[in-house]
């Protein structure tokens, strides 16, 4: 959706729209629900970028952003991006794989329906060798079909580095991208699109020399990404257990220039990104180019320690009430995976109060960005909770609204345990929770 809008908003230098975009999604009461609201000029996802909202405004009142659920659209197009999901699975053996059907389905209705002469730029994020191995040769065969060349449709590959948040749209328009084509023609045409949605100017493109490389260069950046958070784990623990501030040594280690984006210690690991794409190199190896030798241990281990992060909260809490949770009630602040975003899928909290509740606690679930959490089926509070009646109150979520309560007001008199499991709070309103009374602690810092 946000790059359907960036497209849709791209101008000339005589300040004109330049493309006309119709975005297509799945027959499906979710796919028709975000069809209608886009049609309704009402962008279909919550957001907190006032950018992208005004940008989604002014594409739909000009009326170059449109949807729809019928695929015949596809004939019409001179370019097709593609954005849709692809999901990674487990087989039998526990191994991880990608659920390829949805995904090569949707390729070959652009094989079956695209012009001669247009583009297909791949954006979602495949296994390396995704381009080369399943969407080329499926894109020719069905040109071989309808007695076209096998080249007639170009196929490229560049991916989104988007930041959901404050900052989503710039993350797309105003970011460095990498590219590659599966033909030097493929290259030479998504490079002219990507320049005219990007400003290429001050964020030049890199084309790399194969869609192969590109794909390795997405799940690479992910995978060093959630390898970095899985690495300070363990050092979070080590600080809880001797008594230093985590934080503080990581401040200190941020100063030099090779360590600056060193991550720290925190709730856990959420999204659709992170949570799959270090797995998505090894599918590659195995699945696509039959190398079963290639292992990424680093990459895997770091899905397990992530995914698993949040249970150490539920341990810290299970150890302030002496060794068990059952009967505890406890308030959960933030659902989201992100800070300052709606998009619950995968979050370490569903986790957490999976975990919780199995051992008898009961949680009350409050997110400042969303009051229907899907993913449990469950309404939320529109107000934020008072902490009254609640054992234990754990911020899991960096969201700006925690950070302005005033703890002293909110709590008043009760004094339930509070879990800082993310680095939420300021140092005011930790000063503030010292001065309640109240038994507090914080994941990555001691006593
Ligand atoms: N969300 C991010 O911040 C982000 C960032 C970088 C890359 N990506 C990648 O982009 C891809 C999409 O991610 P997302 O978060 O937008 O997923 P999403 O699930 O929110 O959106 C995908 C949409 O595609 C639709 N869809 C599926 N099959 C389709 C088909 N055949 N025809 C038309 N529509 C179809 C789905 O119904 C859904 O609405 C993934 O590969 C993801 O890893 C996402």
């Amino acid at each position: 959706m946000a790059m359907a809008t960036a497209v849709a908003n791209a101008r000339n230098s005589a300040g004109g729209f330049i493309f006309d975009v119709i975005g297509v999604d799945l027959p499906t009461p979710e796919g028709r629900a975000k069809v209608e609201a886009v049609n309704s000029g009402v962008l279909p996802l919550a957001t907190t970028d006032e950018e992208l909202v005004a940008a989604f405004d002014s594409a739909f009142r000009n009326g170059s952003l449109r949807a729809t659920t019928d695929n015949r659209v596809y004939q019409l197009a001179d370019i097709t991006v593609v954005d849709i999901h692809l999901d990674v699975s487990r087989h039998e053996n526990g191994m991880p794989t990608v659920r390829f059907d949805g995904f090569k389905k949707a390729i070959a209705t652009l094989g079956d329906t695209m012009r001669p002469g247009s583009l297909i730029v791949v954006e979602t994020t495949v296994p390396p060798g995704t381009c080369e191995k399943v969407v080329r040769p499926l894109v020719m065969e069905r040109l071989r079909a309808r007695g076209l060349s096998e080249d007639a449709i170009l196929v490229a590959h560049s991916y989104e580095r988007v930041m959901p948040g404050k900052e989503y749209y710039r993350s797309i328009v105003n970011f460095w991208r990498v590219f590659s084509g599966t033909t030097e023609a493929a290259a030479v045409a998504c490079q002219a699109f990507l320049t005219k949605v990007i400003d290429t100017e001050r964020f030049p493109l890199r084309r790399l020399h194969s869609t192969t490389a590109s794909e390795t260069a997405k799940v690479l950046e992910n995978s060093y990404r959630a390898t970095n958070i899985a690495f300070i784990a363990e050092w979070g623990n080590f600080a809880e257990a001797v008594g230093i501030d985590l934080f503080e040594v990581i401040d200190a280690v941020r100063v030099r220039p090779t360590h600056s984006n060193i991550r720290q210690p925190g709730f856990g690991v959420g999204g659709y990104c992170l949570t799959k794409d270090p797995l998505l190199a090894g599918i590659g190896a195995r699945e696509l180019f039959g190398l079963d030798h290639i292992d990424f241990p680093f990459s895997q281990r770091a899905v397990e320690v992530n995914a698993a992060m949040s249970e150490h909260s539920g341990a810290l809490l299970r150890d302030a009430f002496g060794g068990s949770l059952s009967g505890k009630r406890i308030l959960l602040l933030g659902v989201s995976y992100r800070s300052d975003v709606a998009d619950t899928r995968y979050s370490p909290s569903e986790v957490f109060v999976r975990a919780v509740e199995s051992e008898g606690a009961m949680v009350v679930s409050h997110d400042p960005l969303t009051t229907f959490w899907q993913e449990r089926n469950q309404e939320l509070p529109a107000e934020l909770p008072a902490p009254q009646g609640f054992d234990a109150v754990v911020f899991a979520v960096a969201h700006a609204e925690y950070q302005t309560i005033d703890l002293r007001q909110w709590l008043g008199t009760s004094q339930p345990v509070v879990l800082d499991a993310n680095n939420v709070l300021t140092p005011v309103q930790r000063q503030a929770l010292r001065e309640s009374g109240c038994r507090s602690m914080s994941v990555g810092r001691g006593n």
